[in-house]
């Protein structure tokens, strides 16, 4: 939907072809790298912004018994997740956690078995399906702002949660009852911050290890197993064609039309789905909201463009592809806070190459948009919130520099649905609503987790328009 302009940025890499195969750059690793594990645990982003600063292009450190490559330079990330994806796996501690709650879906599989899962899945990911959901997306926005109580400051990261989760469990099963929904997105969360903590630990307990914060991310994940199999029980075959359970239930792998996904396959594809297809985009759309309260004159052109083309009434997909203010403001949104601050990292199976570079077979390569996203080489005043660069007369953006959902074969499947669920959710937000940043409230700091959350919670006044 929102239009990427690319420019090759070869000429900013630092090195040429005489340089091949030289020394990793790096930092000093003292007491078996525990100096870095010190400064991780904090704030991994500013650490890793840190190490940018030190070595631009390419970072290697090492923590305890790994070798860590941090990469920077978005022509060596291509070249290591594009052009060398088959020579990667996901780092396999986190698939490791990840599969306790979603077994062997997408998000956890490598290989044959990740590619049979994701042709599968890509047909209700098309641009031309997702366009399908609108209408409830639209259903779901409105009744979360007809119940809205706005004698408070709003919590927006809570309203954009119970909005996500509304839309992924219609787009799922065509289910629209959220009378337990704030339980399920708080056990999601939970989960989500446990498997995160989890990936910063030398050992991780079992599931069903007595501890209470194993028993709670067990009660958690259990919760969400619970909901998932009501929902497929409930749903019964061919009832609800449009829904993704349904897609998913009927679907043939088109190289072998024989056959489908099994039924425990087609559970754990519904959970990676269900996890990674709502908090992200909430995540996202809250810091949009505080954004845009927090630039009156942005939001101001934002709402009078959707004055404009929609008269009130309730956007299409076509009409949010006419907004270029409302593309660029949440496009610049995902810029300065991409939810996903880190992409998984990633183990090299092989040697990989990186423009002068080798990365030798067996270390750890982490790439982190967050740190991509402000890198003054890509973007001018990186830390300034300015929608019109990315608006379609502007210079173009180097290639490859703004990456809010990967890139690769593991790019991430949801991102036509996620940009027109947001596109959504922020027109009819505004349609309605003025949002005004609370005076006297500082700007919030973050807090990374498997998405990057605002802390404290961003909250807003929000005014209903004449
Ligand atoms: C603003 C919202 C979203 C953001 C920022 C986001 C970000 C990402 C990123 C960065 C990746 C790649 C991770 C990597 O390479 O390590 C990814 C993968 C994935 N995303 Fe999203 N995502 C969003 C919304 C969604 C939605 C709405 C869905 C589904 C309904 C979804 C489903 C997935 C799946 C299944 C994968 C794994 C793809 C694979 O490995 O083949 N995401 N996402």
């Amino acid at each position: 939907m929102i239009q990427d302009k690319r420019v090759n940025c070869d000429q900013h890499l630092h090195m040429t072809k005489h340089f091949q195969y030289s020394k990793l750059p790096g930092s000093d690793s003292r007491w078996l790298g525990l100096n870095h594990l010190q400064a991780i645990r904090p704030d991994a982003l500013r650490f890793i912004a840190t190490l940018k600063q030190l070595h631009p292009d390419l970072a290697h450190i090492r923590v305890l018994n790994e070798n860590i490559v941090h990469v920077f330079h978005p022509d060596l990330v291509r070249e290591i997740l594009v052009e060398q994806a088959e020579k990667l796996h996901r780092w396999e501690k986190i698939t490791r956690i990840f599969s306790t709650s979603m077994g062997e879906s997408v998000l956890v599989t490598h290989g044959a078995q990740w590619q049979r899962q994701r042709r599968m899945l890509q047909p209700g990911f098309t641009p031309k399906r997702v366009d399908g959901f609108a209408r409830l997306m639209v259903t779901a926005t409105t009744e979360a702002l007809n119940n809205l109580n706005q004698a408070e400051p709003i919590d927006v990261d809570e309203l954009m949660t119970d909005m996500t989760l509304d839309v992924i469990l219609r787009t799922l099963f065509s289910h629209h009852d959220l009378h337990d929904a704030r339980r399920i997105g708080q056990s999601n969360q939970y989960l989500s911050s446990y498997g995160f903590e989890q990936t910063f630990t030398l050992f991780s307990w079992p599931m069903w290890m007595p501890l209470p914060k194993v028993q709670r991310a067990r009660q958690a994940r259990n919760a969400l197993h619970r909901l998932v199999k009501r929902q497929i029980q409930n749903h019964g075959t061919l009832a609800h064609a449009d829904d993704l359970l349904s897609l998913l239930q009927q679907v043939r792998d088109p190289e072998n039309p024989t056959k489908g996904l099994n039924q425990q396959e087609v559970f754990d594809q519904i959970m990676a789905l269900f996890q990674a297809g709502h908090e992200t985009t909430a995540t996202a759309m809250s810091w949009w909201c505080g954004l845009m309260a927090h630039h009156p004159h942005v939001a101001q052109k934002v709402q009078s463009e959707i004055d404009s083309v929609l008269q009130g009434n309730a956007p299409t997909p076509e009409q949010i592809r006419r907004l270029p203010w409302l593309n660029a403001s949440l496009k610049e949104a995902l810029r300065l806070y991409p939810a996903a601050a880190l992409l998984f990292s990633r183990r090299a199976l092989q040697d990989i190459h990186a423009g002068p570079w080798t990365i030798p077979k067996g270390h750890l390569i982490s790439i982190s948009p967050y740190v991509i996203h402000r890198d003054e080489r890509w973007f001018a005043d990186p830390q300034a919130f300015k929608p019109e660069r990315f608006l379609p007369n502007a210079p173009d953006i180097p290639r490859g520099s703004w990456l809010p959902f990967g890139t690769g074969p593991h790019v991430c499947i949801g991102q036509h649905f996620a940009l027109l669920e947001m596109g959504i959710m922020a027109v009819m937000l505004l349609q309605r609503f003025s949002l005004e940043w609370p005076q006297g409230v500082a700007w919030p700091h973050y807090k990374l987790g498997l998405t990057l959350k605002a802390a404290p919670a961003i909250k807003l006044n929000l005014v209903a328009r004449d």
